[in-house]
């Protein structure tokens, strides 16, 4: 390509993004002011108020489970949002009123489903899964989407970044904030419980826990789904380990979906997966890979072709 031509598109791709984190920031420039009072007390460790009764400053430690990351807010999907956009306007004041605890939260499919970005993200599939899953089946309504969708940091991560580790590590914590934390899991079941140690039996477990997501081996596997949401009781789990360990590996429809997916949009077809003990999957942007699975491709379709002829002539012979 023209060299000027390619300077001139990353120009224009640069400039596209850079306004987008100019729009971002301007929008959340506007918005903080309005959540500025929320932040005072629940955005540090220490708030103060003054008591209506006496008229002296008081100064308290906010519960750990009211304290909310400002930089984290900002950076999340819902960075757009009011507090009171989601929370009722009665929390603008202080002591909260008890009204404001009666408050009807939203749920996620309250406000999505209905644009272009929903479908793409297939909000109505994933309440179906949802429903079937365990964590509705044993807790019901207690339970929600907002469980493991923190409504105050969560960001899209598998869509969005091809660093996988990070998307493992950011899915896990998902879990973990639970199935680690004997404290709020009792505050759902009322019994303590470490998930690590159910997974002794998995060789190397910190390695695996670097390396797979809860989900491959706890949600049923999803065609259509890019994150399959339909978790599975522990008795279904996959504990074979050649579910993974194998060339048709289940890390390719759940972990590695994503890459596989846009590796077939970029090249036709998807090539390189070579999985095993010590290399699993790059889903490969190594050229010689490349070279060599497509050599293999034609060298197997070569192969079926000839075994196909060879079985024609056999049987006219017969
Ligand atoms: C002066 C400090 C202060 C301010 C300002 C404040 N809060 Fe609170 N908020 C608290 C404290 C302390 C608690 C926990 C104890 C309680 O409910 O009084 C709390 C509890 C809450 C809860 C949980 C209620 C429950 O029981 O589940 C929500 C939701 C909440 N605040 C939202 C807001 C929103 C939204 C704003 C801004 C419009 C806000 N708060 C402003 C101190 C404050
Ligand atoms: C996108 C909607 C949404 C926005 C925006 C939002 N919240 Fe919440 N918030 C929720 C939901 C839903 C819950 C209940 C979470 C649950 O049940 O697990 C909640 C719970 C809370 C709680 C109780 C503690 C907790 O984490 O369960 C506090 C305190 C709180 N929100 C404060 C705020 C403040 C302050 C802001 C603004 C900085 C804010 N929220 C913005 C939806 C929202
Ligand atoms: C009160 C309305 C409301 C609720 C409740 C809500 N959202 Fe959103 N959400 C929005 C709006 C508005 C946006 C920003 C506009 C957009 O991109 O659609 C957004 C953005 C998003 C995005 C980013 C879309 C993109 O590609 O940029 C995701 C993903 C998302 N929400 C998921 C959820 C999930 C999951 C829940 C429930 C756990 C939820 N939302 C609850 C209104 C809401
Ligand atoms: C048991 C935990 C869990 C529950 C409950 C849950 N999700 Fe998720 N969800 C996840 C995980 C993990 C991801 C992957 C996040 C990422 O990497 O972007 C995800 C991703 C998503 C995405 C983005 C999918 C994509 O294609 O990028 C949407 C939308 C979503 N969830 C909606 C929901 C809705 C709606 C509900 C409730 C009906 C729900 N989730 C309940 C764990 C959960
Ligand atoms: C808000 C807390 C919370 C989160 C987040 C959470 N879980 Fe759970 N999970 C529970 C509770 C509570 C149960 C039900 C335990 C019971 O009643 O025996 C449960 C049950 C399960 C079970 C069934 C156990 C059995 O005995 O059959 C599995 C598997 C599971 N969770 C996996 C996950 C995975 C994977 C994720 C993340 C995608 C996740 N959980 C996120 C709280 C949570
Ligand atoms: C390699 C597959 C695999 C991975 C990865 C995995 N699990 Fe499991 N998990 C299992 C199997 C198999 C069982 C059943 C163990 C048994 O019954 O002895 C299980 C058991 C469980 C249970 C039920 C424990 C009980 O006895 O009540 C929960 C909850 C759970 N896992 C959550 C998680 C979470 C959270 C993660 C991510 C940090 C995770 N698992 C990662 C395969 C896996
Ligand atoms: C959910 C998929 C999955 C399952 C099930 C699974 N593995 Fe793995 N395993 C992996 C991945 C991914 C790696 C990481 C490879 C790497 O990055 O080097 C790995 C790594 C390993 C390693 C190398 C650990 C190290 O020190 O680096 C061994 C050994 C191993 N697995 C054995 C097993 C055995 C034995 C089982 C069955 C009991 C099993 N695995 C089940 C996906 C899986």
């Amino acid at each position: 390509m023209n060299k000027s031509l390619s300077f001139l598109i990353v120009a224009f791709t640069l400039t596209l993004w850079v306004n987008a984190q100019d729009d971002r920031q301007e929008i959340i420039n506007d918005i903080k002011p309005l959540n500025k009072a929320c932040f005072d007390c629940h955005g540090q460790q220490y708030y103060t108020y003054t008591n209506e009764n006496t008229g002296r400053e008081v100064k308290k430690e906010m519960c750990e489970s009211y304290l909310l990351n400002d930089s984290l807010y900002y950076q999340s999907n819902h960075f757009s949002f009011a507090c009171v956009d989601c929370h009722s306007g009665e929390y603008d004041s202080y002591p909260h009123p008890p009204a404001a605890r009666q408050e009807q939260l939203y749920t996620c499919t309250d406000c999505h489903g209905f644009t272009e970005t929903d479908q793409k993200y297939q909000f109505s599939k994933i309440e179906d899964a949802y429903y079937e899953s365990v964590h509705y089946k044993l807790e019901g309504d207690n339970f929600s989407c907002w469980d493991c969708h923190d409504p105050h940091s969560y960001v899209v991560k598998a869509r969005r970044t091809s660093d996988i580790k990070e998307i493992i590590s950011y899915n896990n914590a998902q879990c973990l904030e639970c199935h680690a934390n004997e404290d709020k899991f009792k505050l759902l079941t009322g019994e303590k419980m470490n998930v690590l140690e159910q997974h002794e039996w998995l060789p190397n477990q910190q390695a695996h826990f670097n390396s797979v997501r809860c989900i491959e081996c706890h949600t049923a596997v999803d065609e259509e789904l890019l994150i399959a949401h339909q978790v599975m009781p522990a008795d279904s789990a996959v504990r074979n380990c050649v579910e993974c360990h194998s060339q048709n590996s289940l890390l390719l429809s759940t972990l590695y979906k994503h890459q596989v997916k846009e590796n077939r949009k970029q090249n036709g077809f998807y090539n390189g997966v070579i999985l095993n003990d010590s290399y699993v999957i790059g889903a490969s942007r190594n050229n010689t890979l490349n070279k060599i699975s497509i050599a293999l491709f034609i060298l197997t379709l070569g192969g079926i072709l000839i075994h196909a002829v060879l079985r024609i002539i056999l049987i006219k012979k017969q």
